[in-house]
């Protein structure tokens, strides 16, 4: 009897050195690096930076980075005539991901066959800081224009989560505000092999593009049991409204069987590392906003939670609240997430292209036994194909 590994759950596929989660002492280290010291003390630029080269940016390093950056953050005209076509009640997640489906289009004309399109390492680094600088613009513009709202020029002056939060919102941010976002950058920014971080594995082992790869994970981050928990975390508080009501809230959805969004995890089962991090930035908005109603109904969910399923919250819990006292449309939670999972996704395509092996695991087929379709004769089928061949070759003999 076959083990099947339903999930792949508890499978090892591959080495990475992009980053390690342990869940046995709930870390998560980024090349190393504990990530809850890389949110306290980087900028986002400075952990993608990490991510795609192995080590924390020198300064001249960083401002290198930056410039490029800055150079690549407009919002392309037919990036915007691409996202313009999306319906305006499509999920925004289609619409980024057929943005990045132009920009590979574009980036990628006159490769004359599919041979071409994988690249060099130095191409497909190009290719990674490219999309960074680009899906800010594509992020903010989406939540603009289904305001009804005019995309923002971005501004040379500002950093990256700066200039994140000026493009979608068209104002300055308070400090408060913008360490905040950057903080929920960088925690969001790698998980090691995540659904749609081996989704872009598989896609990149086939030598195809690093778009095509970039397309195809943002699909499987948009399920609700990946990325788009974010975006259920808070229908889910909107539905509960204030923290009196979790008790009688979470009776009725236990009763109905309910998966609670923002609870569980595959790896972490005692937590997940990123949460404190993130709470504490979720801390400082509250206070900044003085919601303290939304922390208490956070307690309050949290505690009654746990205390029953023995389930911990995992990162989209404490990011789903902020991201909507920050000003995010919900609908806009899981587009961002993929502005910071980009970084993480192309170290993973730049790791797995150098050392490729094609990914392509085996089943255990349990579909009905060999049967043949009524009136086959394989004699009759051989006889009218060589007669088809013979008709042809007499065709092409005249
Ligand atoms: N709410 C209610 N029950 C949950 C739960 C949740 N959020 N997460 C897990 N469970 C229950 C499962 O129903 C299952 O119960 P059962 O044994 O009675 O069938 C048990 O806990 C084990 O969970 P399982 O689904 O096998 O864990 P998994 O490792 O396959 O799934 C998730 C992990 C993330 C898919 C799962 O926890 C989940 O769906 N969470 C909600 C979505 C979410 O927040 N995703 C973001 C992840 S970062």
């Amino acid at each position: 009897m076959t083990d099947i590994k339903k999930g792949l759950a508890g499978v090892t596929v591959d080495y990475t050195a992009v980053s390690k989660v342990n869940p046995d002492t709930n870390s998560l280290l980024y090349r190393g690096y504990p990530v809850q010291e890389l949110a306290a003390t980087q900028p986002f630029e400075a952990v993608a930076y990490l991510l795609w080269n192995g080590e924390l940016p020198s300064p001249e390093e960083l401002s290198a980075l930056r410039k490029e950056e800055r150079l690549h953050r407009a919002l392309a005209p037919e990036v915007r005539a691409a996202i313009d076509l999306v319906p305006l009640d499509a999920h925004p997640m289609d619409e980024v991901r057929t943005a990045v489906s132009m920009l590979g289009a574009d980036a990628l004309r006159g490769s004359a066959s599919v041979l071409d399109a994988s690249g060099s390492p130095e191409e497909n680094l190009s290719r990674s800081v490219r999309l960074f600088a680009a899906l800010p613009a594509i992020v903010a513009y989406g939540q603009r224009r289904r305001r009804g709202e005019e995309p923002v020029e971005p501004r040379d002056d500002l950093d990256y989560a700066a200039n994140f939060l000026w493009m979608t919102f068209g104002k300055e941010s308070d400090p408060v505000i913008v360490d905040a976002f950057n903080r929920s950058m960088i925690l969001y920014a790698e998980h090691s092999f995540n659904a749609s971080t081996f989704t872009a594995r598989v896609v990149t082992s086939t030598l195809s593009d690093l778009y095509s790869a970039v397309v195809a994970a943002i699909g499987a981050l948009k399920g609700p049991l990946h990325g788009g928990a974010n975006e259920a975390v808070l229908h889910i508080f909107n539905e509960i409204g204030e923290a009196s009501n979790v008790g009688p809230w979470l009776d009725e959805a236990l009763a109905a069987k309910r998966k609670i969004m923002g609870f569980g995890h595959r790896v972490y089962k005692r937590g997940d590392s990123r949460v404190p991090t993130m709470k504490a930035a979720l801390d400082t908005l509250v206070e900044h906003f003085n919601r303290t109603d939304v922390a208490d109904l956070y307690d309050q969910l949290e505690s009654e939670f746990v205390s029953r399923k023995g389930i911990y919250p995992n990162l989209d819990f404490p990011s789903g609240p902020a991201y909507n006292l920050i000003g995010f449309d919900t609908l806009t939670f899981t587009p961002v997430f993929i502005a910071s999972r980009i970084t993480g996704w192309t170290a993973h395509i730049l790791e797995q292209a150098s050392a490729n092996a094609l990914i392509r695991p085996l089943s255990e087929y349990n579909g009905p036994a060999e049967r043949h379709v009524e009136g086959y004769r394989p004699d009759k089928a051989l006889a009218a194909a060589e007669a088809a061949v013979a008709g042809r070759s007499a065709e092409s003999a005249e």
